[in-house]
């Protein structure tokens, strides 16, 4: 099973991806964490995608799709795997479908005022990677992560500008995906608005 997870910036792909790539024991690949941890290590593409990612712009498509071919042919993707984070654009969505077959497409909505609520006050741990809210999904008091204890930090992309600016470049170039994949008839709507949980039971439902 091969999904894919559409959606605008913060409404809750990883936290749903994370979940339903569990739940089904299929492997979870988001194109952000892959990115952020090029940047980490300082590798020839990390330092290539830095300032598109801080000034929340999309990395150049040729950068994404040679990324994500090479994970995609590794063997721990043979039982199915959740995309989180790609395709953003048609020239990505067209690769992919030259690559491998999508089984599902769940695309999640949630209003903008919502969206930079959940953003603004999204904190992730520095170690273990798990992702907080400071009021929705609240970490330990204190401010550590509930799972390893480590400190946590908030993303660069996560500062007002770059949140509006990624919205923007949501709306532009990812949301014609919803359409792309309507007429494929392998789109889901998710309405994303609720508790996680709740959410969670859309996402297994669209998802069967
Ligand atoms: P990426 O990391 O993919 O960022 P994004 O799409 O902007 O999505 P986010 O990770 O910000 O949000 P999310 O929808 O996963 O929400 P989350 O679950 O964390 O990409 C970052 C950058 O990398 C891009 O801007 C681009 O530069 C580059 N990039 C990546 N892929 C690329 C590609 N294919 N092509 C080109 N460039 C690419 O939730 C958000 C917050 O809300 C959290 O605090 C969470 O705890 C909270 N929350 C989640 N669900 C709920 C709920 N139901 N109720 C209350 N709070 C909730």
């Amino acid at each position: 099973m091969n999904i894919i997870f559409l959606g605008a910036p913060g409404v809750g792909k990883g936290t749903q991806a994370i979940k339903l790539a569990e739940s089904l024991s299929i492997l979870h690949i988001s194109t952000g964490d892959m990115l952020r941890e090029n940047v980490a290590f300082k590798t020839d593409l990390g330092i290539k995608a830095k300032s598109y990612m801080d000034q929340g712009l999309l990395v150049p498509d040729e950068l994404v799709i040679e990324m994500v071919q090479e994970r995609l042919q590794r063997k721990d993707c043979s039982k199915g795997f959740i995309l989180d984070g790609f395709p953003r654009t048609i020239k990505q969505a067209n690769k992919i479908a030259s690559v491998i077959q999508v089984n599902k497409v769940i695309n999640i909505s949630v209003d903008d005022e919502e969206i930079v609520k959940r953003l603004s006050r999204r904190r992730i741990c520095s170690s273990c990677g798990k992702g907080f809210h400071l009021d929705y999904i609240k970490p330990k008091p204190g401010g550590k992560c509930d799972k390893c204890n480590s400190d946590l930090y908030q993303r660069d992309d996560d500062k007002p500008e770059a949140i509006q600016k990624r919205l923007e470049v949501y709306k532009n170039q990812t949301q014609p995906l919803i359409d792309y994949y309507k007429e494929k008839n392998i789109l889901a709507d998710v309405d994303g608005s609720g508790s996680v949980d709740g959410v969670f039971d859309l996402v297994k439902k669209a998802s069967s």
